[in-house]
């Protein structure tokens, strides 16, 4: 393994933790398309390319959200171990898989802020099943809005009964759209309703029962076809709290801001006791993206749509052990390092 000594100031085996804790990250179909290029002042975020999903994904936009929440993820691992990260996004033009460049800017104490979400990151996962009707209160959604904005990004809760119903129906028109791609069902046939011994994709077990399909909010069967419709006495949650983040900034850079701000909620949400699941296919068929867009009267196109509120416990999805996600790339020269 890549000698980490010098990187940091950090041991191997806290270096080992900080990496472990930044695959932590949630993932579109869990591929956790990430490297991190380990040199002695610098960790680099570079994108893992052969792990993109071109059919459901096609302009990697996904792909940068989940790197992303890895970054946010690795900035928080950083602080745990004292050191405060300096990041530079999209570092070299020349390389334009280097998504970020995080460069040690001294030492500092935690704060018990981010202390509460680096605890959450290992107990965060993605809950696909019904949640309990209790609401998700006013200063919790205040504190999941308040986690976006301090990354860049702005969370809509979609409220108005009007505009849910017609959210509700551009996500089932996506959901209906995509099932007649073949590359997104061949994506959805390799990299879901995984077994045991793989340590990517979305196992069956992570896999939620069917919403009913008239009234619940869509989302994907990711047991392989084994999913069933819940029983009699079982039903999902009459109105979960639907949010829609957006970044402030647009293009690869707002992807990568987008993907930080979505993990400091999602971590804020579990620190809370709160449980989340994911609506993307709204935000994926470029048509519903864009009705979205009107529906919120936004200027910037929606990133991810969240489904929010209280679950039971779920179990955790497998990740790549910590020498699979090392670049092997050489250290760049002297002088040509990335900036
Ligand atoms: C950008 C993005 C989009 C996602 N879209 C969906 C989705 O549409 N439906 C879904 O059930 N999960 C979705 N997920 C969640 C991933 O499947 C999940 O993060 C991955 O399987 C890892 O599991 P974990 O979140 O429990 O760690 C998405 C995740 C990301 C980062």
């Amino acid at each position: 393994m890549q000698d980490y000594r010098g990187a940091f100031a950090l041991t191997h085996a806290q270096l080992h933790e900080v990496l472990a804790t930044a695959g932590m990250a949630p993932s579109l179909h869990n591929a956790q398309p990430w490297r991190f290029h380990v040199e002695p002042g610098a960790i680099l975020l570079v994108a893992d390319r052969e792990r993109s999903l071109p059919g459901i994904d096609p302009d990697d936009r996904e792909l940068r959200i989940a790197c992303g929440a890895a970054l946010f993820t690795l900035r928080l691992a950083l602080h745990g171990q004292g050191i405060r990260p300096l990041v530079t996004l999209l570092p070299d033009p020349a390389q334009p898989d280097v998504l970020a460049a995080v460069r040690p800017g001294g030492t500092r104490p935690i704060t018990p802020e981010l202390r509460r979400l680096l605890d959450a990151a290992p107990r965060r996962h993605t809950n696909r099943h019904p949640f309990s009707d209790t609401p998700v209160s006013l200063p919790e959604q205040y504190a999941l809005r308040r986690a976006a904005q301090d990354e860049g990004a702005w969370l809509h809760i979609v409220r108005e009964p009007g505009d849910r119903a017609r959210l509700r129906d551009m996500a089932a028109t996506a959901h209906r759209r995509q099932l007649t791609d073949a590359a997104v069902r061949d994506e959805l046939a390799r990299w879901t309703g995984t077994g045991p011994d793989r340590t990517d994709g979305v196992p069956a077990s992570a896999g939620g029962p069917l919403p009913e399909p008239t009234t619940g909010w869509i989302h994907r069967d990711f047991t392989g076809g084994s999913a069933g419709s819940l029983p009699e006495d079982k039903r999902f949650e009459r109105e979960p709290l639907i949010a829609v983040l957006t970044s402030h900034l647009t293009g690869r850079t707002g992807d990568l801001q987008a993907g930080q701000a979505l993990q400091r909620v999602l971590l804020t949400a579990t620190a809370d006791g709160l449980a989340a699941s994911f609506l993307s296919q709204v935000v994926e068929v470029p048509e519903t993206r864009e009705q979205l867009r009107h529906l919120l009267r936004v200027t910037r196109p929606p990133q991810v749509v969240l489904r929010i509120g209280r679950g039971y416990p779920v179990p955790a999805t497998p990740r790549r052990p910590v020498t699979d996600l090392l670049d092997p790339r050489p250290t760049a020269e002297p002088g040509h390092a990335v900036r």
